[in-house]
């Protein structure tokens, strides 16, 4: 059945991918971005802040469902972003509500994380219908650890922490999937195929770039190191992605 799907965070690395699975679907699709319609966008798009509030009562007028992907590092950013949206959902009827989040938020002392905390309570405690899907760091991610440092004769990697990335393309056709599918509340964790430190994937990248340059293992201090150093952030028991971190490079660089 068709079915008009407002995404949040549709210009992102996530989102973007999750609105083209669900126009492939068959689906009205529905933007909110701080943006201007690109020209020809097949979406229905909104202009619109979640911070200001601008331009959400449109957004979400009428959906039968929302994908909230939209994020930001901005202090307790997630938290104030959703709940204007959850506010403006609850003025316009009753769709549900899908929310991204993350492994472990609950264990990693991150400031980031706990607004993200923050955001997934309000969701719970909307009295909308819900389902929450956590999932481990993204391919793209771990990429960008490395990639910012371009610059630098070496590339820092922490030390003795182990990341379990998986392929945004996979999260994108769970919630795809979740987006249509009957409320879930908490759904099982999604964690990618493989654990391993962050200077071997920060090997694999610099050798999939071409780029040489030694890793150098650097301690990440305080309560975060440690959480991170204890794979508070991982979910082996939940390794259900199927594209590894060298198979994401193969597709994006060569
Ligand atoms: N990255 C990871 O490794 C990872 C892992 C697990 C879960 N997640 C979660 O997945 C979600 C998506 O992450 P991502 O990496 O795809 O994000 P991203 O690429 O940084 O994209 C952020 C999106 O948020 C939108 N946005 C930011 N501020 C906004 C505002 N004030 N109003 C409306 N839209 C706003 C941006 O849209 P415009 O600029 O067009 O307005 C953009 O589309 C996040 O909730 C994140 O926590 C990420």
């Amino acid at each position: 059945m068709t079915e008009s799907i407002l995404v949040t965070g549709a210009t992102g690395t996530l989102g973007r991918v999750v609105a083209e699975r669900l126009l492939a679907g068959g689906h009205r699709v529905n933007v909110l971005s701080r943006r201007s319609a690109p020209s020809g966008t097949p979406y229905r798009w909104h202009t619109g802040d979640l911070h200001t509030g601008a331009g959400v009562d449109a957004a979400v007028a009428g959906v039968n469902a929302i994908v909230h992907c939209a994020t930001t590092m901005r202090r307790g950013g997630d938290e104030a972003a959703t709940r204007r949206l959850v506010d403006a959902v609850r003025r316009s009827g009753s769709p549900r509500l899908v929310y991204i989040s993350i492994v472990g938020i609950d264990r990693v002392p991150f400031r980031y994380y706990r607004a993200k905390l923050a955001a997934e309570r309000l969701i719970e405690e909307s009295g909308l219908p819900w389902t929450i899907l956590r999932t481990t760091q993204f391919h793209d991610l771990i990429v960008a650890f490395s990639a910012v440092q371009r610059r630098l004769p070496v590339t820092f990697a922490l030390r003795r922490v182990r990341f379990q990335p998986i392929d945004v393309r996979e999260v994108a056709d769970r919630l795809a999937t979740l987006a249509v599918d009957e409320p879930a509340g908490r759904v099982a964790d999604m964690g990618g195929p493989e654990v391993r430190e962050e200077r071997e994937f920060a090997r694999l990248y610099l050798r999939a770039v071409g780029r040489r340059r030694p890793v150098v293992p650097v301690r990440l201090p305080g309560g975060l190191g440690r959480a991170y150093r204890d794979g508070a952030h991982l979910t082996p028991e939940h390794a259900v992605g199927t594209i590894t971190f060298e198979e994401f490079l193969r597709s994006r660089y060569s």
